[in-house]
């Protein structure tokens, strides 16, 4: 059977090495680090999420202040707050939960968020320098995973790296982080041609697709590497990723499962993310250098 590759373990160490960071810098500095989460509507998922992130500051010593708007905001609105929130001093770190609601222009709020304070990484300032191998800060799911596989010994250099799956968020930092690890790196997409052929090709393999159990064991070059990106829940509750694990999992190498995997490291990294901003300029010596931990 494959390495199975645990997220929860990875995360929660992640997460503890950041409690102990942020308490040194309260202890010899008196500084501390502050994340504004703004919700826009009341989405179910996303008030799970928001609600994981919140948590999570807490538990490192990371200050949140939240932000609950009416789905009836205007965009206008809520500009404007991410311009006073760019202002503050003691804000570190702004997310903006998405999806926004459809009259919002997602694109246009995150252009608004000041970059050194967009811990989510997607503004075109962080997305632009991820792409030429500047300082900036890296989408969280996609740096996650990056982490996963340096923490399990999975060694990157000169690898196939086949990514499913082209979004902003996910599929298109996760090529150039990989090609910033020297992998070898395809993004195929649902315009590609005989998809199985290229993703047998992968040794790391990335599924971002997005539909449930799609990626069954011919997709799967035997002794693979394979990242699961997805989370689906069926009609009875229970969670599965975008790839069919059972079917997988005994000719793979390694894998990250659903619940387990991916997910809990999206958090821990937005967490490094605000850290990173709460001490960048601050202590010498401790510039975003573009590096995960
Ligand atoms: N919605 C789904 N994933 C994310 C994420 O990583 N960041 C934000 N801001 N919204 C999301």
């Amino acid at each position: 059977m494959p390495q199975v590759i645990d997220g929860k373990v990875i995360s929660a160490c992640i997460k503890e090495e950041l409690k102990e960071r942020v308490a040194v810098l309260k202890e010899t500095r008196g500084m501390s680090v502050c994340l504004a989460v703004i919700q826009v509507g009341k989405d179910p998922a996303s008030t799970v999420y928001v609600g994981n992130k919140k948590k999570a500051c807490a538990y490192i010593g990371i200050d949140s202040l939240s932000y609950e708007l009416p789905v009836e905001t205007t965009q206008e609105e809520l500009m404007r707050l991410i311009e006073e929130l760019n202002h503050k001093e003691e804000v570190n770190g702004i997310l903006v939960q998405l999806p926004l609601p459809d009259h919002i222009d997602e694109n246009a709020v995150i252009r608004s968020i000041d970059p050194k304070k967009d811990v989510d990484g997607f503004h075109p300032q962080n997305v632009g320098a991820l792409c030429i191998g500047q300082p900036g800060f890296v989408s969280c799911t996609p740096a996650g995973i990056i982490e996963l596989l340096k923490r399990s010994g999975i060694e990157i250099a000169g690898k196939e790296c086949v990514i499913i799956g082209r979004s902003n968020i996910v599929g298109k930092p996760m090529a150039l982080l990989l090609l910033r690890e020297n992998g070898t790196v395809t993004v195929t997409h649902s315009r590609t041609r005989n998809l199985k052929e290229v993703t047998r090709r992968a040794d790391i393999l990335v599924a971002a697709v997005g539909r449930p159990k799609m990626i069954t064991r011919e997709y799967v070059k035997e002794g693979a590497v394979v990242i699961d990106v997805g989370i689906h829940r069926n009609e009875a509750g229970k969670l599965c990723g975008d790839v069919d694990y059972e079917d997988v999992a005994p000719v793979c190498g390694a894998i990250t499962p659903v619940p387990g995997g991916v997910g809990p490291m999206t958090i821990a990294m937005l967490m490094y993310n605000c850290v990173e901003a709460g001490i960048a300029g601050k202590v010498p010596g401790t510039d975003r250098k573009g590096n995960c931990l």
